[in-house]
């Protein structure tokens, strides 16, 4: 008899433990909760909307009035509260001719870039040192696998459009020339730690906004 009660109980248990259970269909990010590396807290879902699944902020080009001539557009969960919890994310690069999106990482996510219009040559070096380049045309896709340092050029004379998806709501982002040059780590660091010498890194630096 007891066995009988047992048994059940433990599958009940083991149902609910389960990481394929599902407790919620879905968890609209809070923005104004607490955010963890697991993203935000559920907005309540009687308040939800329709809304809250659409978002038009990547319709429009970008502004590639900058250093770079490019733009990049992210739908990551802060902009796009929907995607939250939901392993998904996706942003819109636009790059002017001559520009680019410089060595950056997302120390989160795999990138899968499809190429809307123009020519974009893109790469990413792995963890063995090797390079892995193309030139990629409309239609084109490519992956960037999660941590790699990886980047974006403009291979032709006019604008370039690509749609990047991530597999994470906050795959985040990291640059790795606003890593040395952008920020006040000391010159003399950043000289000893790239071999870089000194006026190379004050002109970055005064390029990027660093200071020190
Ligand atoms: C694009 O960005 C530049 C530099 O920030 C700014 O001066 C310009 O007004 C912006 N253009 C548009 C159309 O928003």
């Amino acid at each position: 008899m007891v066995k009988m009660v047992v048994i059940p109980l433990f599958f009940i248990a083991a149902l609910l433990c389960s990481p394929s259970s599902r407790a919620a269909d879905f968890c609209v990010g809070d923005l104004k909760g607490p955010t963890s590396p697991a993203g935000y807290s559920c907005k309540d879902p009687a308040k939800v909307t329709v809304d809250d699944f659409v978002y038009s902020g990547l319709a429009a080009v970008g502004n590639t009035s900058n250093l770079i001539k490019a733009s990049v557009a992210p739908a990551f969960a802060a902009q796009f509260p929907g995607l939250n919890g939901l392993g998904i994310s996706v942003a819109r690069l636009d790059l002017a001719p001559g520009g680019v999106i410089p060595f950056h990482t997302h120390p989160a996510g795999n990138e899968v870039l499809i190429v809307l219009q123009g020519v974009i040559c893109a790469g990413f070096v792995d963890t063995a040192n090797k390079v892995y380049l193309k030139t990629l045309n409309k239609g084109d896709t490519m992956i960037f696998p999660t941590g790699l340092l990886h980047f974006q050029v403009n291979g032709g004379g006019s604008l370039a459009t690509a749609i990047v998806s991530f597999s994470s709501s906050q795959p985040g982002l990291q640059l790795l020339d606003y890593v040395l040059f952008a920020n006040d780590l000391p010159s003399l660091l950043v000289e000893k730690t790239t071999f870089l010498d000194d006026a190379q890194v004050k002109k970055l630096k005064g390029a990027l906004g660093g200071t020190n």
